[in-house]
């Protein structure tokens, strides 16, 4: 371990703004990282509520703050508000990440290049590997685009068809693939899992304190599957457990997560992220929240 700064006139700030971000794991994340490196800087937990959000932004340039993160409910609504979006959260149409380059905010999108580093950490080829993809929101966006950039053949499936038909048109006009739009319904839902490979929660089904709940009947999981499922909170979730009672290799979301910190940490600070160790920080406090 390195000698850790005290925080002095130098300390670098950064944090995230989200509402609400009591139970964010980033600070966690991010100090860990800071103090294994020696470097001076903090990250801190701002609660922002959406009529504050303009003022936050501003915040963020009149303090100097060098980075921040973006949670829900925010991370559309801050894109107008910055000087610039990076063309990746253009289209995905979030921004989870802000970096304060001499006073120009830009907004990225670290969530699509954290499941693309989990999918490569877990070995999976993603060349014509048939997916089905649960949700049409923020992260499914960020997800199927990673997915559509790896070649995959994608099914979108989502509690409307034509919230699953909007995110299919816009993916496909991004990506230049051809997606499958679906309700999310039992029949549907049995149908794509017969042809699938790989399946991604990317609604929040099964979050605290639902951890009871799966978007998936059990039935339709099998050895043919891996299933990814984003939700972190709890580490395993219904669908994961049920998903390894049938033979099929489950990742949980606490790899993205940890991995859309990293991609995070490298933008603000241009050094190589440890991401194991935030890893762990990000599993030490979810434990901490839990118990
Ligand atoms: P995120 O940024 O995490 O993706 P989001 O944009 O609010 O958050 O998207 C959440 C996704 O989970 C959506 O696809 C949502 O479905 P709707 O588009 O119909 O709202 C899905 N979702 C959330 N709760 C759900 C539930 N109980 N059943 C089915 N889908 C659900």
């Amino acid at each position: 371990m390195k000698t850790v700064p005290e925080i002095d006139g130098k300390t670098g700030i950064c944090g995230v703004m989200g509402d609400p971000v009591g139970h964010s794991v980033s600070p966690a994340m991010h100090n860990a990282a800071f103090r294994a490196l020696g470097m001076n800087y903090v990250y801190l937990p701002f609660n922002v509520s959406a009529a504050r959000l303009a003022g936050a932004v501003e915040g963020i340039r009149a303090l100097n703050i060098a980075g921040m993160n973006v949670t829900i409910p925010h991370k559309v609504a801050v894109i107008p508000l910055l000087d610039e979006i990076d063309p990746l959260a253009q289209r995905i149409g979030a921004v989870n990440v802000i970096h304060n380059k001499a006073g120009r905010l830009i907004g990225g999108n670290t969530d699509a290049g954290g499941f693309l580093r989990l999918l490569e950490g877990r070995g999976i080829d993603a060349q014509g590997l048939q997916v089905a993809v649960l949700g049409a929101g923020g992260a499914s966006r960020a997800v199927c685009f990673a997915l559509a950039s790896r070649g995959a053949e994608i099914t979108i499936l989502n509690r409307t068809a034509a919230g699953a038909a909007r995110c299919a048109a816009e993916m496909a006009a991004f990506t230049g693939r051809a997606f499958e739009a679906l309700e999310m319904n039992p029949a549907n839902l049995a149908r794509s899992l017969a042809k699938a490979e790989l399946v991604v929660n990317a609604t929040s089904i099964g979050m605290a304190p639902d951890v009871d709940k799966s978007p998936v009947s059990r039935e339709l999981l099998g050895r043919r599957h891996t299933v990814v499922d984003i939700v972190y909170n709890p580490i395993k979730t219904r669908l994961m457990r049920d998903a390894e009672k049938a033979g099929a290799m489950s990742v949980g979301g606490l790899d993205m997560l940890a991995w859309q910190g990293a991609l995070s940490f490298e933008i603000w600070t241009g050094r190589n992220a440890p991401l194991d160790l935030m890893r762990r920080a990000a599993a030490g406090a979810l434990k901490s929240y839990e118990d």
